[in-house]
């Protein structure tokens, strides 16, 4: 019995070692294919060292480029691997184009295909991850939904087989490690904050970077918010400051304090910490609801609408003028409903069911 698990990026890498550790558990043989999207040390080897996930058994190297070019090279490099490992079952996570290539590499040869995190939707189809969360849907056989709304978009697009709402991963994986990281992360001494006293941001979405007009508003809604606000800086999105000539603005400013991506034990001790956290990421959304803290997202749209329902997440964007307002005002007023994300153990019950389906395909 063996599985394959594909990842190629930040979340991913946070994601998977939850599942990988309940596979061993169970005896069961996984071999992992990281596809090389992310490669830098602070985007990819510093989470292997963390978590303690194995060395993955192969590192496809791919690395940057445009969504063709990464999607197509995935494509054909993870199939000569699944031809050579046969495994019963393909995990893969989330909406990457780690993710489609490899759901897609499986699913032609005949190999099943579970995907974590389906049934995701923001309605906007302009988006990349929108694009490869539909696809790979279409193509999955197993499919782990993180959430009730999530079963329902499925349902909304015919897809009823082989759907399982298990509750979110990267609540079981939040939960787990905050302990770790309140123990060991020095973070906030390290950068000078006190708790409550910083808002904390992230960039990266292609809509905010490759787009002069949407960073510029961002760079200058931080800047006048004379806010204390630290920004641990996705590569895209210091190499798209740069080439606007945006960074010396934000690196010079006194309010707010540039770094280069944290762990994910940092990560979790920033964003627990934080005044308010301002963000275009999909996991930091949901972190920031597990945790508390208010969120401002710098998005039209989002795909995690629970935690905008609830009243703790604001839609601002990148527009200044509401940015600013919402760093100045944005105050959530009810509660917080973790459980719509599950009780925690999602990973445990997508180990149990695909153990299950591996033994029935033994037998058959
Ligand atoms: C990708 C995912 C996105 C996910 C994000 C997580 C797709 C289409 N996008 O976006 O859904 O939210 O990962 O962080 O799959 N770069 C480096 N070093 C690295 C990695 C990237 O310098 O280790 C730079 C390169 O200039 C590269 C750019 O970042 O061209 C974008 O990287 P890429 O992996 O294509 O997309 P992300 O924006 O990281
Ligand atoms: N994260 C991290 N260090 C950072 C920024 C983010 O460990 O400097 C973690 C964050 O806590 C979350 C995940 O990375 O668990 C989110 O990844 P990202 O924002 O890159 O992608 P998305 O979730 O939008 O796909």
């Amino acid at each position: 019995m063996k599985v394959a698990t594909i990842v190629g990026v930040r979340p991913e890498f946070i994601k998977m070692p939850i599942v990988t550790k309940e596979f061993r558990r169970l005896g069961i043989e996984e071999v992992i294919i990281h596809t090389g999207q992310h490669y830098d040390y602070e985007m990819d080897k510093i989470f292997f060292e963390q978590l303690k996930i194995p060395e993955p058994h192969y590192n496809l190297g791919i690395g940057s480029g445009t969504h063709g070019y990464q999607t197509g090279e995935m494509l054909k490099k993870i199939e000569e691997v699944l031809i050579k490992e046969r495994p019963e079952i393909v995990i893969v996570y989330g909406d990457t184009n780690s993710t489609l290539a490899g759901a897609l590499a499986a699913t032609k040869i005949h190999i099943q295909v579970a995907h974590v995190e389906a049934g995701l939707r923001c309605f906007d189809k302009k988006m990349p991850e929108e694009i490869n969360r539909i696809l790979t849907d279409r193509i999955s056989d197993y499919l782990f939904a993180p959430t009730e709304r999530a079963v329902k978009n499925l349902e909304r697009e015919g897809i009823t087989s082989g759907v399982y709402f298990v509750g979110d991963v990267m609540l079981d994986v939040a939960m787990q490690n905050i302990k770790f990281a309140e123990k060991s992360s020095k973070i906030l001494e390290s950068i000078g904050l006190k708790k409550k006293e910083y808002i904390l941001a992230t960039i990266h979405r292609a809509e905010n970077t490759d787009n002069r007009e949407n960073l510029k508003r961002i760079v200058e809604a931080f800047v006048n918010s004379g806010e204390k606000i630290v920004l641990p800086i996705h590569p895209r999105t210091r190499k798209m400051l740069a080439q606007y000539l945006l960074l010396e603005k934000l690196e010079s400013a006194k309010n707010v304090i540039v770094t280069n991506p944290v762990s994910y034990f940092d990560m979790l001790i920033l964003e627990k910490n934080a005044r308010k956290i301002i963000t275009d990421s999909g996991g930091v959304q949901k972190e920031a609801y597990f945790f508390k803290v208010p969120c401002i997202t710098l998005r039209e749209k989002t795909e995690w609408i629970e935690t905008v329902e609830d009243g703790w997440n604001f839609l601002a964007g990148t527009k200044k003028g509401k940015i600013v307002w919402a760093i100045e005002n944005f105050e959530p007023k009810g509660k917080t409903y973790p459980h719509k994300f599950g009780d925690g153990k999602a990973s445990e019950k997508i180990v149990k069911i695909l153990s299950e389906k591996l033994l029935e395909k033994c037998d058959s």
